[in-house]
């Protein structure tokens, strides 16, 4: 081929302001996707939290892992990082535990992690410190109502910016109350800010959710000793109560791999033509798979096989959360209806699920997604300008999405908004669109996954 398959942008971290993307022949080959982004926060917050020593294996290395890090570090803890020689980053945190938290000198920079400000703005909330949570543009622009209120109800002082957006400043007190409330929205980073401010507070404090999020808080948090349980109320909600007082004990882990990276990669070989790629070491925990069990029902070719890397369950320690090896073949994808619940949990997949409905014969619906308005952009619009100028056949009307297919896609100009999600589902439909595909901010990519490019161009055949 006379150009690079990818030019300009080809490593996220160039400054080129586009990425354009060339057609592959074929795809094959083995790929190993960064480590879980929601783990890997967590484990670095619980291990500030956490008295003594905590090793952190195969964390993801992306820019909002690192926002947490150094917040965990402005706080007190002694963070060494590492890189792991495999895309990943390993930590060693030593922190003297809740009640030796630092002041933190200035403010507390999330850039553009909306988990980092909600789980800390929880986890400073029981503690004997006052600080200021900010980010960038697109973090100040997020709705944080949604923690302000059960986090002041518990006692905390939280001072926000006009409409309930960062900078917060959060003025922690121990102990807080324990609280009972009801999330407005399906949303784990609201449960898990409620759960961290609950080791703070006297008694138990318990979330209730409508519709089920990720889990892994719980998980991590039951690892580390603390008494976390999980049950469903009359009415099907469930809850989630949490014992305050008891300190959380330091642990190693080794964080499995991100099942919304892995996400990219199942589409592009289902939606090839002549593809063949196995995804060493993913996560499958329940609360985290709907993407793939989303993608069988639409008649993916997606095996999965024992992994054959150690898990997290291996020798770094056991946080309970189960892994795979997948196996994804050139597909005939037919459309399928994905409701509400089932959008909450492949919250982070819908757009990609969208390309893949592009390839699909018939008519997807993804009804409920209105959340996807309020994340790192506005992802119904972003998703339906990019696909729409690839020529797809995409509605959106209120909160759902409504697309026909199949359609072949044609190269064109799209924009990932500055959107780590968009700017990847843009990129992996240029590898079956006609021609040239140019995605505008393409290093956004690096918010999650700083290896993606070089990926992408590894598992052209
Ligand atoms: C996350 C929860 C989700 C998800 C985000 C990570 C987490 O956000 O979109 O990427 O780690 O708890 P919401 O809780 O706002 O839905």
């Amino acid at each position: 081929m006379a150009v690079p398959a990818t030019r300009a942008g080809a490593t996220s971290a160039g400054p080129e302001p586009t990425a354009t993307i060339l057609p592959a022949r074929r795809l094959a080959g083995t790929l190993t996707v960064p480590g879980d982004k929601s783990i890997s926060h967590r484990a670095l917050m619980l291990a500030l939290v956490a008295e003594g020593e905590s090793r952190i294996e195969g964390a993801g290395d992306g820019a909002d892992v690192r926002s947490t890090a150094g917040i965990v570090a402005a706080l007190g803890a002694s963070v060494e990082r590492t890189d792991d020689g495999l895309g990943g980053a390993a930590y060693l945190v030593r922190s003297r535990g809740a009640g030796g938290l630092l002041e933190p000198r200035g403010t507390l920079d999330c850039g553009n992690s909306g988990t980092s400000l909600r789980l800390f703005a929880g986890l400073l909330a029981g503690t004997p410190v006052a600080a200021t949570l900010d980010g960038d543009a697109s973090l100040r622009g997020r709705p944080m109502a949604r923690i302000v209120e059960p986090l002041r109800a518990m006692g905390a002082g939280v001072v926000a910016a006009a409409g309930d957006r960062p900078p917060l400043t959060v003025r922690g007190r121990r102990p807080l109350s324990a609280i009972d409330w009801t999330t407005p929205v399906p949303s784990a980073q609201v449960k898990s800010a409620i759960l961290l401010a609950g080791l703070g507070a006297e008694g138990t404090t318990r979330v209730r959710e409508r519709v089920a999020t990720r889990d892994h808080s719980e998980r991590m948090l039951r690892a580390r000793g603390i008494a976390v349980r999980s049950t469903m109320d009359g009415g099907g909600a469930m809850v989630v109560e949490i014992e305050g007082g008891t300190p959380v004990r330091a642990m190693d882990e080794r964080v499995p791999g991100d099942p919304s990276a892995a996400a990219f990669w199942l589409v592009a070989g289902a939606i090839h033509p002549d593809a063949e790629l196995r995804i060493g070491n993913v996560g499958v925990n329940p609360t985290r798979r709907a993407v793939i069990d989303l993608l069988v029902r639409m008649g993916a070719r997606l095996e999965e096989a024992a992994s054959a890397s150690p898990g997290p369950d291996a020798t770094a320690g056991d946080i309970g959360e189960p892994v795979a090896d997948l196996i994804i073949r050139s597909s005939s994808l037919r459309g399928i209806d994905i409701g509400p619940a089932e959008v909450a949990a492949a919250i982070d997949e819908v757009p990609i699920l969208c390309l893949a409905a592009t390839q699909a014969e018939g008519r997807t619906t993804i009804r409920g997604g209105g959340e996807l308005r309020h994340k790192e952009s506005d992802r119904l619009a972003g998703i339906v300008a990019g696909l729409r100028a690839l020529g797809a056949r995409i509605e959106v009307e209120g909160e759902d999405l409504t697309i026909d297919g199949p359609v072949r896609l044609t190269g064109a100009t799209t924009d990932s908004l500055d959107d780590h999600r968009l700017a990847m589902t843009f990129a992996i439909a240029g590898l079956i669109a006609t021609g040239h595909t140019t995605v505008g901010r393409p290093a956004s990519a690096a918010i999650s996954y700083p290896g993606f490019f070089h990926d992408l161009e590894r598992i052209r055949a």
